[in-house]
């Protein structure tokens, strides 16, 4: 079905920027953002959020985009381009995040198939976590071992589900990028706003909504002088963005040579910010709304990550009653459904194009055999234990890799590749020559502000490490799951770039 040889090609820059922002929106923006605002000093965390999107985050993202389209290749025959030693550096995401954050990644899509579910079902049998929701999500529905080893038996719902996710992946990927990925983001990103849209007005009407609006963007500017405050906002930026996951080197390869890259980077990150700052308000109402009911404040029942989206929002749906808790539910883990897919399928496209432009493979073929691995590498995270494993996974290679690949990248264009080259490119793409104000705000970025703060970021969370093992866990689990998963996917980077290019 596929010519191996023909680089595939978006249809249009509108289904290429759907993509894009199909990539950039998806579980952080809704239950990580919120979260990060309200714990980070409400709207004046905002501030860290833009300077590290105007320094760090959009600089980035152009480089990315301009890597890609200037030498026609996926993340590892960019950056092959760029020099032979450098191979790695492309590999080395595509699989860390192909292997490892898409794989606990589509697990949490399946906790939210599962959730939908349920959630669909209370309509007219009752809410199945109506008594305690903490204890359903720990206890009933992950069954939760007591150590990171004891993996335990797989819990079948949630392998199903996971399952389903995997083949939805697939389906899509298998075919070429503007009949696959394009296809479906023209189909999911509607949807996501119409849905996202549905949830913020019908949660704003709720009684108590205001309070959690409230809590959500309340300055309070005394935080801003907290180093926490400024890791947190460029953490966010670079799994918000997808910066370092090489999904915006393919993506941008498959563009015509005429495009605007500046403006689809601004686009690009304006959109997802956008997404991010919108659905808190969704998120925050219902939180206003439940302290309401149960008489306590939106900060006594706000937690993080999983357990807000698990365990408050279901004990908030409880208390609207069987029908509007029902529907509201089903909308909800829809909503987080989609804006998952539309990730989880530009990971798998960005491998697929490095295994492609390197090995010349059929893409049906090579799509079934990395979905097929990536599916038994889920099976960990389907564990009982596999919350602990998801965390610590997460906690490695979102922490360190993403900001270590943007790091480097900034500096191999930067400093070592010529990068006055890759400034022409942008004017020369675009048709007209770059503004001086832009190509010095994109110069200083890239060269200097843009890595000084990322090595920062990297130092201070080392140093963090070193004092506190993360999270509590034995020092043994995190050095060889959280270690062991950045030494081996890196190996497999430089394993794979030293073999032999199939076409040249
Ligand atoms: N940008 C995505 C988000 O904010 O949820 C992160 C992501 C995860 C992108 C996994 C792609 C991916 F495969």
């Amino acid at each position: 079905m596929n010519d191996s040889n023909d680089r595939s090609q978006w249809k249009s820059s509108y289904g290429f920027l759907l993509a894009a922002v199909g990539s950039a929106v998806g579980l952080g923006n809704i239950w990580r953002f919120s979260f990060l605002c309200h714990k980070n000093g409400g709207g004046a965390f905002l501030i860290p959020y833009f300077v590290a999107l105007f320094i760090v985050g959009i600089p980035l993202l152009v480089l990315e985009f301009a890597l890609g389209h200037k030498k026609q290749g996926s993340a590892p025959a960019a950056l092959e381009k760029v020099g032979k030693e450098w191979e790695w550096l492309g590999w080395w995401p595509v699989i860390f995040v192909m292997f490892g954050i898409v794989l606990y990644y589509n697990v949490i899509i399946g906790w939210c198939v599962n959730y939908m579910v349920m959630a669909f079902r209370s309509i007219w049998s009752g809410f199945p976590w109506a008594e305690d929701s903490q204890s359903f999500f720990y206890n009933d529905f992950l069954a939760l071992s007591d150590t990171v080893w004891s993996l335990g038996s797989l819990r079948w719902q949630i392998l199903l589900a996971t399952i389903l996710v995997w083949v939805v992946n697939w389906s899509i990927c298998f075919r070429h990028v503007e009949k696959g990925v394009e296809a479906a983001c023209k189909i999911f990103m509607p949807l996501l706003l119409l849905l996202t849209l549905t949830l913020v007005f019908w949660s704003l009407t709720l009684p108590g909504a205001m309070q959690g609006v409230k809590a959500y963007l309340y300055p309070d500017w005394t935080l801003l002088s907290k180093k926490q405050v400024w890791q947190d906002a460029f953490g966010q930026i670079f799994f918000s963005l997808s910066l370092g996951f090489g999904i915006m080197i393919a993506y941008a390869s498959y563009l015509p040579r005429k495009v605007n890259i500046i403006r689809y980077a601004l686009i690009t990150s304006l959109a997802d910010t956008l997404y991010s700052f919108v659905a808190g308000f969704a998120v925050f109402s219902i939180l206003g709304y439940m302290a309401q009911e149960i008489g306590a404040t939106v900060h006594g029942v706000v937690t993080e990550g999983p357990g807000l989206a698990f365990v408050v929002y279901p004990k908030a749906l409880t208390l609207m009653g069987n029908l509007t808790g029902g529907l509201l539910g089903t909308i909800f883990f829809l909503t987080l459904c989609v804006a998952g897919l539309s990730s989880s399928i530009s990971i798998i496209e960005a491998f697929t194009a490095a295994a492609l432009d390197k090995f010349k493979i059929v893409r049906a073929r090579l799509v079934t055999i990395t979905c097929s691995i990536g599916f038994v590498g889920s099976l960990v995270f389907c564990s009982r234990a596999g919350l602990f494993w998801l965390d610590i996974v997460d906690h490695f290679l979102n922490g360190y890799g993403l900001m270590t690949v943007g790091l480097v990248e900034c500096l191999l264009v930067g400093w070592y590749y010529e990068h006055g080259r890759m400034r022409d490119h942008l004017g020369q793409s675009s048709g007209k020559p770059i503004g001086a104000l832009v190509a010095s705000w994109w110069d200083w970025s890239i060269k200097f502000i843009a890595p000084g703060s990322l090595f920062l970021i990297i130092f201070w969370s080392l140093r963090g490490e070193i004092s506190h093992p993360y999270g509590g866990y034995p020092v043994s689990a995190v050095v060889i799951i959280g270690g062991g998963w950045v030494l081996l996917t890196h190996f497999a980077a430089v394993f794979f770039s030293h073999l032999k290019w199939k076409l040249r």
